[in-house]
């Protein structure tokens, strides 16, 4: 622990054992949080950002034990967090206690969304508050997740009464998420946490899985006003270009002028939402590469473009 000061994480902490709601940082973006055993106050959530209620929620922990609190984890999903936690993966597992995380906040589901956040000033928060502490990007739904506080605040911030400003958010795209489920493992959204890495500790991922998806991925995401095109080479009139990589268009708009994937993932909502205030006829992508990283990318552009799948 350093001296410097730790109201803001304590405001936080007693806001949501108040029922109230607070901003939250992460590593992946901010968080709209509640006490994840509190059923109005995670009513408030989905109020706030007009989200649908058949989409369950994550549950953010300060460790892997409280994490076992609320789920039932197998070798995989002990293997998957001693390797990845605290960090942006979300594990999907058989729910323990049905008490510590209500009803509306796993949409009924009877498995759980748990993750330890890699940012210290969320584990802070969720160390002080110790319950779960349920929180989905605090955008309004459908639209791209925020990754500075002020952009978490224009989405979200009137329904918040506490927020911890964490500086803008190092992975910029929102956290891998994998259920460990009758002993299969399958990646339900990419993340930052690479197909790659995963199968690194745990072997190949079960692809059956992947039909089953995650409730929240049925609908449109991400979107900005503009519309989007994707593996764009040659630019419509009026179109802006987010390019990737040396020497394409403008490198103020650039997602990573080197052709950094990390740097693209940090950059990539911020910029689309950048784009977006210019009013443009349309924002356009270049091509980036899929593997790695990269499929998370591709994931939530292809989303802002309006492929769902
Ligand atoms: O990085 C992140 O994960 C961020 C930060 C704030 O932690 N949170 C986030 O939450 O992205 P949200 O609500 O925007 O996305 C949660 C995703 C949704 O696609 C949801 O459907 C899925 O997790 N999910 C939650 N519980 C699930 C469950 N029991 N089974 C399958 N999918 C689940
Ligand atoms: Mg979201």
């Amino acid at each position: 622990m350093t001296d410097r000061d730790h109201g803001a994480e304590e405001a936080a902490a007693r806001a949501l054992a108040d029922g109230k709601l607070i901003l939250l940082p992460t590593e992946t973006v901010y968080g709209l949080g509640a006490d994840a055993s509190n059923a109005k106050a995670v009513a408030a959530i989905f109020e706030a950002k007009g989200r649908p209620r058949f989409n369950p929620l994550i549950s953010h922990v300060a460790d892997a034990a409280g994490a076992e609190r609320i789920a039932l984890f197998d070798d995989h999903a002990r293997k998957l967090a001693e390797a990845f936690w605290p960090g942006p993966l979300t594990l999907v597992a058989p729910v323990r206690d049905r008490q510590a995380v209500c009803d509306l906040a796993r949409a009924g589901l009877d498995s759980v969304a748990v993750r330890v956040p890699g940012h210290a000033r969320a584990r802070e928060v969720l160390d002080l508050f110790g319950g779960a502490v349920v929180a989905p990007s605090a955008n309004r739904s459908g639209r791209p997740s925020p990754t500075t506080f002020q952009d978490a605040m224009d989405e979200t911030g009137f329904a918040a009464a506490e927020g911890v400003d964490g500086g803008p958010c190092a992975v910029g795209v929102e956290s891998t998420v994998v259920s460990v489920l009758g002993g299969k493992v399958s990646l339900l959204r990419p993340g930052s946490v690479t197909r790659e890495e995963l199968e690194a500790v745990v072997g190949p991922l079960d692809a059956g899985g992947e039909g089953h998806r995650s409730p929240g991925r049925l609908t449109l995401h991400y979107a900005p006003d503009a519309p989007v095109r994707i593996n764009v080479t040659s630019l419509h009139k009026g179109e802006l270009l987010l390019g990737f990589g040396p020497g394409v268009g403008d490198a103020r708009w650039s997602l990573s002028p080197t052709g950094d994937l990390r740097e693209a993932a940090a950059n990539l909502f911020r910029r689309l939402r950048e784009a977006d205030r210019e009013k443009p006829a349309g924002i356009a992508v270049s091509p980036i590469p899929k593997a790695g990283l990269g499929e998370a990318i591709n994931d939530r552009l292809s989303r802002a473009a309006g492929h769902i799948g």
